[in-house]
């Protein structure tokens, strides 16, 4: 089984805790440990957002502000790597091609994000399309996808399976709503609708709930189904 995991910035390192990075170093190893090509995408989180905000107020453009933000992924990926030991090249990769030779080499490939316009959802979603993932996993800091943002919102509800075209949707109405977080972003559901992958979007605060979701398919998230497909993988890791 291959798998894509989307690691959000503020869940593997808030506050650059090491302890906190190597749980999810430890939870990778355990997954690779079961047989699984794993690939992680590594999210900027607080850091991207923090550097971003200082260089718009010194007024460096759009792309500017992105390529800094796409900086602070690759330091964090960076620190996984070192808390992955000789389970990751020293280096993440910065291309689709880097990860997929990684995943080839029997190496966990590590990367962050590859071009200013867009963010590291949209990233794992590519790498999981390119690399012909069996499930990519959002390991993000708000626990599914909900009807609305459960911040904002006390009614807020979350989908426990829906269609990648329903996920186009919801994300299209949060993203028209000021200041609302989608927990993954409009390319990356688009992303997710044309390649058909098996998506699954969860609290990535747990480290192990990534490797129960991908090992058995046991979560507390979201299930992102591609239209007619059967509900379950043919086949989960641990099974
Ligand atoms: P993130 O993927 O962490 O962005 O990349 P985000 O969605 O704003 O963060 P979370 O999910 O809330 O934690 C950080 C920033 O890096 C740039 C963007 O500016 C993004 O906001 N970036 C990242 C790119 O420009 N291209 C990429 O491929 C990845």
């Amino acid at each position: 089984m291959r798998a894509v995991v989307s690691l959000g910035g503020s869940v593997l390192a808030p506050d650059l805790d090491p302890a906190r990075v190597a749980a999810h170093a430890r939870a990778i190893t355990r997954l690779v440990d079961a047989g699984v090509s794993v690939g992680v995408v590594v999210g900027g989180g607080g850091v991207a957002r923090d550097y971003i905000e200082s260089a718009r107020a010194l007024e460096a453009n759009e792309i500017e502000l992105d390529d800094m933000g796409i900086a602070v992924t690759r330091l964090n990926a960076r620190l996984l790597i070192a808390a992955l030991e000789n389970l990751a090249a020293p280096s993440p990769a910065t291309t689709y091609d880097e990860a997929k030779a990684a995943l080839r080499r029997g190496d966990v490939a590590v990367m962050g994000g590859v071009m200013p316009g867009q963010t590291t959802d949209a990233v794992s979603a590519a790498l999981a399309e390119f690399v012909e993932a069996d499930l990519l996993v959002y390991a993000t800091s708000v626990p599914g996808v909900f009807d609305a943002d459960p911040n904002e919102d006390d009614e807020a509800t979350r989908f426990d399976r829906m269609s990648a075209a329903e996920l186009v949707d919801v994300i299209v109405g949060t993203e028209m709503t000021a200041g609302a977080s989608a927990p993954v972003d409009l390319l990356a559901a688009k992303l997710i609708e044309r390649s058909r992958m098996r998506s699954i979007v969860l609290d990535g605060n747990d480290p192990e709930a990534v490797v129960d979701a991908v090992l058995d398919g046991d979560h507390d998230g979201t299930d992102v189904v591609p239209d007619g497909s059967q509900a379950e993988l043919q086949q989960w890791a641990r099974q």
